[in-house]
């Protein structure tokens, strides 16, 4: 019988390709219907290859989830980003590929994710999620983010309603 062993670990350079298809995969599949097609498919051509590999070598902030040795979701966390909010640190993103999500992963990633903050003295943290994406408020509630601020982000000229979670 195989095991299939599951590893959260900082990326490496050699993640940047299998990381931009979590990318693609989980934001078509999360935003579709939500952020107006050109808008998103604008936005998902950005996050290339050179991108990933920009990001990965310019700051120690990307984790990726691994199965079987194959990288299937991906955070990343770094400083608060918002002036208005108190809290320390920030998780930016957090995205599975659609066919690994609903079984636990996204706890595992986003347990990880704090504790790396936590670890670099960012106690508290942050996550925004658009209003539209139920599935992800249901997620941080159900971690227990509490409900703290709300915002707008424009996409092509739709306004739409975002929600910020916090931990204490
Ligand atoms: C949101 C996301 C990260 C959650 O990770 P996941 O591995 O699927 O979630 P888990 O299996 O760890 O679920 C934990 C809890 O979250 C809730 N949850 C997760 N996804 C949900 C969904 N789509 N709808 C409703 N509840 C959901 C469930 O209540 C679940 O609790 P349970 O264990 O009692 O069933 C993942 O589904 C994902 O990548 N989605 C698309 C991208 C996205 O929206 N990212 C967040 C952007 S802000």
């Amino acid at each position: 019988m195989n095991t299939l062993t599951i590893d959260i670990r900082m990326a490496e350079l050699q993640d940047a390709h299998a990381i931009s298809a979590v990318h693609h995969d989980a934001w078509m599949g999360a935003y579709a219907g939500i952020i107006p097609h050109r808008a998103l498919l604008r936005m998902v051509g950005r996050r290339g290859l050179d991108w990933w590999q920009g990001a990965i070598r310019r700051a120690a902030n990307v984790i990726v989830a691994e199965i079987g040795g194959d990288v299937v979701g991906y955070a990343t966390l770094g400083r608060n980003r918002a002036r208005e909010l108190p809290q320390q640190g920030e998780i930016y993103e957090l995205y599975l590929k659609p066919e690994y999500q609903g079984v636990g992963l996204g706890s595992r990633l986003f347990r990880d994710a704090r504790n790396r903050l936590a670890g670099h003295g960012l106690a508290s943290t942050v996550v925004w999620a658009l209003e539209d994406n139920i599935g992800a408020l249901s997620f941080y509630a159900g971690l227990g983010g509490r409900d703290i601020a709300e915002g707008v982000e424009v996409f092509d000229q739709k306004a739409l309603r975002k929600i910020a979670f916090a931990w204490e």
